[in-house]
Formats: structure tokens, sequence, C-alpha cells
């Protein structure tokens, strides 16, 4: 059966229906002094062997939560549980970054690792943050899907990455896409929403552009890169994996330009709307 974390209820769902599975009814909860309570209380009567939950760890609490339906389904007698954890939160803290600091992907990974038999991630920001699981943890990749929703009739598009690091995917949309061409924009991060983009060498004056990186979080990578696109540039398009959109990062992508945010529903948003349903049961 499918057992839904409270932040991936629609993808849990979709899940469900790709694999022809049951989706349990979860119950989530908190108690007055804040404490949560996520339940799975037919666990039993299901008499099933094989669980799979579903909880991308958008915050602190999510992560919490993902532990007591890991726990809640051992103790209601499930065998074997998978963990899909569509969107990895603390991932991008992935090493001590100053002394004194924690690797805090290896430590929440530590602790969904006590409760699982296997891992599944989607496209994490650095693939490597799979081997901080102690079972088998394996990065989907839905990138190829993201170009479904670009309109058919791109003018030369460009498909652009804001960073070296996100080359990959800009040009696994190209593939997806079919034609186009693929450069990316160097960036330095200042701060947590401070960064500078220096521009691409490519001409994108009379042309459409498709902007793609994994996580859109306060829009800050992705409104600078478009703000240094030359102004003959046509129509803007963005789309990620991840759309975080934490704070006014719609407003900062829509005041910078950009016609459409596509994005998957590892995070559920207004712009998750492509499935990464289809990758997951592929690989389930
Ligand atoms: C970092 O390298 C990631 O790939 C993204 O570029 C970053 O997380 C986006 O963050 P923000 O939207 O806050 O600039």
């Amino acid at each position: 059966m499918i057992v839904s974390g409270s932040a991936s209820q629609a993808l849990a769902a979709a899940l469900a229906h790709e694999l022809a599975e049951p989706l349990a009814t979860v119950e989530y909860d908190r108690f007055p002094d804040g404490e949560l309570l996520a339940a799975v209380p037919d666990v039993k009567s299901a008499d099933t062997d094989r669980a799979v939950v579903v909880a991308s760890t958008v915050s602190s609490d999510a992560h919490v939560e993902l532990l007591q339906l890991q726990d809640a389904l051992r103790e209601g007698g499930v065998d074997e549980l998978v963990t899909v954890i569509p969107y990895m939160g603390y991932a991008r803290q992935d090493e001590a970054f100053d002394p004194g600091h924690p690797v805090s992907a290896r430590a929440v990974a530590k602790a969904i690792s006590t409760g699982t038999d296997r891992v599944l991630t989607v496209n994490p920001h650095e693939r490597a943050v799979c081997d901080f699981f102690e079972p088998t943890a394996t990065a989907v990749d839905a990138a190829g899907r993201l170009a479904d929703p670009l309109p058919a009739d791109l003018t030369e598009p460009v498909f652009l990455s804001p960073d070296a690091g996100a080359i990959d995917l800009a040009r696994t949309v190209r593939d997806a896409y079919g034609r186009g061409e693929t450069d990316y924009f160097e960036k330095v991060r200042h701060s947590d929403c401070e960064v500078e983009i220096t521009p691409s060498d490519v001409t994108v004056a009379g042309r459409d552009v498709v902007v793609t990186d994994d996580i859109i979080a306060t829009g800050s990578t992705m409104s600078e890169a478009i703000d240094v696109l030359d102004a003959g540039v046509e129509r803007i398009f963005v789309t990620c994996v991840h759309p975080l959109l934490a704070s006014n990062a719609v407003t900062k992508l829509s005041r910078a330009g950009v016609e459409a945010i596509y994005g998957t529903d590892t995070i559920e948003r207004g712009s998750s709307v492509v499935s990464v349903a289809p990758a997951i049961a592929e690989e389930l």
C-alpha cells in the first residue's frame, strides 16, 4: 500500500493509481504542545507485506512525520518498507561548510535509514547524498518530463542552466524537447538570497529561452539569470524539478518577465504541473 506524508498527498495518490495499489488512510494530528502525530489506523487490517511511504521532507515537521509513519508501519507488522522522498530537505547541506557545522544531509539520512529497507529520491541536489543512507538509495531522474508542458512552437529555443552544475538538466530538457541549443551562466553565491550571475555566450535575441534548475527556492538564482539576458529575448520559460518557491519567489520571477514556471509534484505548488509518479513507479 501507498502511505502519504501530509506534504505529498497528490503525488502519493498518483503513484497509487500508477501502481494500482491501495492508498492508505493517514491521520495527521498535532498535540497542544506542538508535537506531531501521524498515524496509519488501518495498517493491521490491510494485511500488506510491502508499504511505500511517500513523503517530501519540505520542513522539519515533515521529516518527523516521515519517521513516525515508518515506525507506525513497522509497528503494524509491515515486512518490507520502501521510503520515497520526492524532495529531500537538507540535501543542499551535504558537507560541513564551516568548522563546527554538521553534514545535515547525512544526519537526516541516518535517521530515515533506521526505518526503511530501501530509499528512492528524485533528482537530489547532489547524487552523492544517496551514499548517506544505509539501505540502498536510488536517485530517480525525472528531468526529461520537464519538457512536456513547454509549447510546441518555441522559436529557435535556447535551454540554459543558471550555473554549470545544472547544465545536465538543461541538456536533458533540450533532448526531451527534441531541438534547441544549450548553455549555462556562471554563478557566484554571496549569501542565501544574493547571487551574482554572469551571462552565457549564446545569442538569445529573437529566441525563446527555457531556464532549468533542480530547485527554485527564493527565486534569486533564476531572476538574476533572467536579468542578464539580452533585452531582445522573446519568451522566457522557467522549469525546475523541485518548485520550493519560498517567500516571494513567484513574484520575483513574474517581475523578471517569466511567462510560465513549470515544476514537478515533488513539492505541491501551483506550478507542479509535471508528475514524477510514472518515473517513481518505473523504479519501484
Ligand atoms: C543550487 O546550486 C541550486 O541548484 C539552486 O540553484 C538553488 O538552490 C536555487 O536557490 P534560490 O532559488 O534561492 O536562488
